[in-house]
């Protein structure tokens, strides 16, 4: 259906968005509503399943069984997370063939943080910490995104975020309560998170071309500079209560504004990982590529079993 042609519908969807109201699978709404959710909803749905990877590589050497079972717990929670996104997106009309075949070639996106590699067992610790903590940031203002399943969706899964902060972060205070060799190891990670934290917020404001008609809809709440800001002055005390630093010189507290100041993070960075030129892209996408062909007998029988069920309770077989 055309915009164009539904005038009566679309006041309809703006007076509800407007009232903060929310928008369900089966209401009318404006194509490129439904085509900017399927985007983003897909492109956070592909953000947990590929952030499984880094994370994953320390399940088999994690220095404890302790901290093993606390890892596959926190990984699991990740897959849960894709699927109930996954399911949003289909409210939409999205097929979740279709999405993950967009992700294998590349033609959808998924949080660049995930193309850094996680070089020591502190990185566990730091990407609770910094990586969920700015998820956090991001999506805690999504349960109240205009578009009702991806709301609730967002609800249960911020709720399993801030576990994830914690196990993070009560995991860097545990190696800070160590050796100097573990304090070591933890500063040295923040120093390599901190900056591609700070880029899961996004582009700045004044190229962030998409934002206007986001926060106009109400699936976005706040701009990407407003979260930025929120999650270094939420981040430095943590900091210092850790014991550790950010490698940013220009950070300091601004009496006037109430807030932190802080340095650019390196867009141009953030655009050539964006693209595909990150550390790890390749491997990640050949990675998921490849779980994805190792699945295909699953999704065959449980096709053939769900068809055989079908076909009983017909009374056929
Ligand atoms: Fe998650
Ligand atoms: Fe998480």
């Amino acid at each position: 259906m055309l915009e164009t042609e539904s005038p009566e519908l679309e006041a309809e969807f703006t007076a509800t968005v407007t009232a903060d109201g929310r928008i369900e699978p089966r209401d009318w709404m404006p194509d490129a509503y439904r085509a900017t959710l399927i985007r983003q909803i897909a492109q956070h749905a592909h953000s947990e399943i590929i952030g499984m990877q880094p994370e994953g590589n320390w399940i088999s050497r994690a220095p404890s069984l302790r901290r093993k079972a606390i890892l596959l717990a926190k990984v699991q929670d990740e897959a849960g997370h894709g699927l109930y996104l996954y399911a949003a997106a289909a409210t939409l009309g999205a097929d979740r063939t279709d999405l993950t075949e967009k992700l294998i070639s590349g033609r959808q996106k998924y949080s660049s943080i995930f193309n850094y590699p996680t070089l020591t067992f502190a990185d566990v610790g730091v990407i609770g910490w910094l990586v969920d903590g700015a998820a956090i940031c991001n999506q805690v203002p999504l349960c109240r995104t205009s578009y009702g399943p991806y709301a609730r969706a967002m609800i249960r899964v911020c709720k399993e975020e801030s576990f994830h902060q914690r196990q993070g972060y009560e995991l860097l205070m545990t190696m800070m309560r160590g050796s100097d060799n573990q304090r070591r190891m933890v500063q040295e990670s923040v120093d390599r998170w901190w900056w591609p934290s700070l880029m899961m917020f996004g582009p700045p404001d004044d190229s962030s071309p998409n934002t206007e008609r986001s926060m106009a809809w109400r699936i976005k709440r706040h701009t990407n500079d407003e979260l930025r800001q929120k999650f270094v002055d939420m981040s430095v005390p943590q900091a210092e209560a850790l014991g550790v630093t950010f490698p940013d010189p220009e950070l300091r507290w601004n009496e006037e504004r109430g807030q932190h100041d802080f340095g650019t993070p390196d867009f141009a960075e953030l655009m050539r990982v964006v693209k595909g030129n990150g550390p790890c892209n390749a491997e990640r996408i050949e990675h998921r590529r490849r779980a994805h062909e190792d699945g295909d007998w699953v999704r065959e029988a449980a096709a053939a079993y769900a068809a055989k069920r079908a076909a009983r309770a017909k009374g056929v077989a």
